[in-house]
């Protein structure tokens, strides 16, 4: 079991069987407060029996069960938990318990930092992306049409329970789709971590899989610490999310939503190119995470007439100052450089490049 802390929350990565989860529920501070299980339909079916019968502290939780996916994301179904929380009598010192992939503990942390104006919740992230990157660091929040979290505030969870076990029902687009947000990790951060994810392979979870998430969560958790708001460092981790969230955006625009972690692969390709375009990476490291990313991504249908309504939600992006798009750019494999102006001509080239496929 690892365990690690930021801000007020507490990590524990391992066997949730045999972690501290049970037992604070069932402490002083939980034991008499109602506990709401926000989660969705998927994971209700394949995990909910195990958490129930498993866990005592969980034997009368209220269950709130939504829709699956990300278009699930939006106000509407937030309007339908708030109802439910009202309908239940939550108060403020009850308890939330998101168990699910990124969008429920987006979504759930959303929920929780808004209802009654705040209340504790704890993350029980059940896919690879929210295990290693949504179920920390405080971002929480829901979408507004193609504009992804465009409505959201930062709330941190009180503990979050990273239990790889939970993901040996997860698809491998899930799997890959996770690993995509440890690769950037890798990327902006950490030579060693994009070498040492570049050594397995996802079909079957390798045995030190435990070691490589905590590696993974460390590198976040080590950014959000500096900067819990963004005012400068974190923006590292939004390296391939300028172009990743357009992509995300305009696929959820057509009804027919990617894997998160899809979209960002496809952006760290773009946006490793406008890194190469800018003379900060070399061309063999480039070369390196060109022939990686795509061997392990399938290509996007996204051509040349598409590039408008990219380079549209990417004007629209939250992080942008000044009228102008901020991207974060890489110097090399291992060091991300924030705050990088880039000119239409040059973000056209590296879709051109990088996403352009034919028709
Ligand atoms: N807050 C942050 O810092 C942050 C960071 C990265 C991504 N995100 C957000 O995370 C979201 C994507 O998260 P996601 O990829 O986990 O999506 P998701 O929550 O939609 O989960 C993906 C699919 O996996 C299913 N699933 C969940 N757990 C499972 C399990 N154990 N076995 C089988 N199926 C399971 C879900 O039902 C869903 O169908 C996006 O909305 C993204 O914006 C947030």
């Amino acid at each position: 079991m690892h365990s690690l802390s930021y801000n007020k929350t507490k990590i524990s990565i391992g066997d949730l069987a045999v972690s501290q989860f049970d037992a604070l529920l069932q402490s002083a501070r939980y034991k008499d407060v109602k506990k709401v299980i926000i989660t969705d339909e998927n994971v209700f079916d394949l995990w909910m029996e195990y958490f129930i019968t498993t866990y005592e502290g969980l034997a009368e939780a209220e269950i709130i069960q939504l829709p699956a996916g990300e278009d699930n994301k939006v106000l509407e179904i937030c309007a339908h938990i708030w109802n439910a929380l009202s309908e239940y009598e939550i108060n403020r010192n009850d308890l939330i318990i998101n168990i699910g992939g990124g969008v429920i503990t987006d979504m759930g942390g959303f929920i929780a930092g808004t209802y009654k104006r705040g209340l504790n919740f704890i993350n029980i992230p059940t896919t690879l992306l929210s295990q290693v990157d949504a179920s920390m660091g405080g971002k929480t929040g829901i979408d507004l049409g193609a504009h992804k979290n465009q409505i959201g505030l930062f709330n941190d969870p009180e503990y979050v329970f990273i239990d790889p076990h939970l993901l040996s029902t997860l698809a491998q687009p899930e799997k890959l789709s996770g690993f995509a947000e440890m690769l950037k990790h890798g990327l902006i951060s950490s030579r060693k971590h994009w070498d040492d994810l570049k050594r397995i392979s996802l079909d079957s979870l390798p045995t030190n899989f435990d070691e490589l998430i905590l590696q993974s969560v460390s590198i976040k958790k080590e950014i959000v610490l500096k900067d819990p708001m963004e005012a400068n460092l974190r923006k590292l981790l939004n390296f391939g999310h300028t172009v990743g969230h357009a992509i995300e955006g305009f696929y959820l625009s057509l009804n027919t939503p990617i894997p998160h972690g899809f979209a960002i692969a496809w952006g760290m390709l773009a946006e490793a190119h406008l890194s190469l375009q800018k003379n900060l990476l070399s061309q063999v490291e480039f070369d390196e995470i060109n022939t990686f990313i795509r061997g392990v991504y399938a290509p996007l249908h996204i051509n040349q007439e598409h590039f408008a309504m990219l380079l549209q939600l990417m004007k629209n992006d939250k992080k942008n100052r000044d009228g102008n798009i901020n991207f974060t750019l890489l110097k090399r494999i291992g060091e991300g450089l924030i705050d990088c102006g880039v000119t239409d001509n040059e973000l056209n080239e590296a879709l051109l490049v990088t996403l352009n496929s034919p028709v």
